[in-house]
């Protein structure tokens, strides 16, 4: 048995808890490594399926199929030890009934140990988000401009910029709270707007370009590191990573050509310290003796 008490993972009942308190932390999340260094910083990690367009090179959402947020969101698991992990259901995995998005709910929560699953839609989705909150599956409800419905939406718009969308937008976020969701995300909203739905529903709302009144923030990590081309205005570079990366990469390639790199530290020597050379030059030497003698006799 182990002596070390478990790391104790945040789970959806106590993101829903926070409503109100600490503003709550996140960020996307891809793979183990980034999941790791993130893990201490933040409330949840969503393994979005803005993957598809960050690490992928999809110009959306659409494309990226369940396998590969499956793939995505075990390695997320395996790096993070406390945050709750959420994985998104990807564009067509859930829309048609809430069965089939039982099923590959159930499925994403089976192979890849995470705490709760995110679906896009408001008030269209609440019968299938009390379908599996009913069934054990926390999920996190995702308003506003919902990326999968590009198509639909006819490009990456804010929403809730005139008055005469609040009311549709409204009745989603209250759809979606008494259907059972435990948190929604509010992504590319009026700041107006978001401050309003996050006094009128009882579940924390995670804005991303929606204002600093929802109860939590997210934002994709690649954006927030300054390691993506182009970000919207919603978007802080808390960090200049591409820079970073530039250089290093820059000097590793420029040591490789002047041959400065790798130096003699990063060479291994042989295994026996030199006892075949040793012995070589021990036998030469007692040649060499042996004659020395000869010669003086
Ligand atoms: O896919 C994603 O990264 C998301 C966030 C933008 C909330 O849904």
């Amino acid at each position: 048995m182990s002596s070390q008490a478990p790391v104790k993972r945040v789970t959806a009942p106590d993101i829903t808890a926070r409503k109100g308190a600490e503003p709550i932390v996140s960020l996307t999340s891809y793979h183990a490594h980034t999941a790791a260094i993130a893990d201490p910083y933040v409330d949840f990690l969503l393994v979005g399926d803005s993957l598809g367009m960050v690490m992928h090179g999809y110009e959306t959402t659409v494309p990226v199929p369940l396998e590969l947020m499956i793939v995505h969101g075990r390695a997320v698991v395996r790096g993070a030890k406390r945050a709750l992990v959420v994985v998104d259901l990807p564009f067509g995995s859930y829309e048609e009934s809430p069965q089939v998005a039982f099923r590959n709910a159930a499925r994403v929560m089976k192979e890849t140990d995470c705490g709760a699953v995110k679906l896009e839609g408001g008030a269209r989705m609440a019968e299938t988000i009390h379908y599996l909150v009913e069934r054990g599956i926390p999920v996190m409800a995702h308003i506003g401009l919902t990326p999968q419905s590009i198509n639909t939406l006819g490009g990456f718009k804010t929403q809730g910029r005139t008055k005469d969308q609040w009311a549709a937008i409204e009745a989603d976020a209250k759809a979606v709270a008494d259907a059972g969701a435990f948190a929604v995300v509010l992504e590319a909203m009026a700041a107006p707007l978001a401050e309003r739905l996050t006094r009128a529903i009882p579940i924390p709302t995670i804005g991303i370009g929606a204002s600093a009144a929802c109860d939590g923030q997210i934002l994709v990590m690649e954006d927030m590191l300054g390691l993506s081309p182009r970000v919207p205005k919603f978007v802080k570079e808390f960090g200049r990573v591409g820079e970073v990366i530039k250089g290093a990469i820059s000097a590793y390639a420029d040591e490789v050509r002047t041959r400065r790199f790798p130096a003699a530290e990063h060479t291994y020597a042989i295994k026996d310290g030199g006892a075949a050379t040793k012995s070589k030059a021990r036998s030469s030497s007692a040649r060499a003796t042996k004659r020395a003698k000869s010669k003086a006799t």
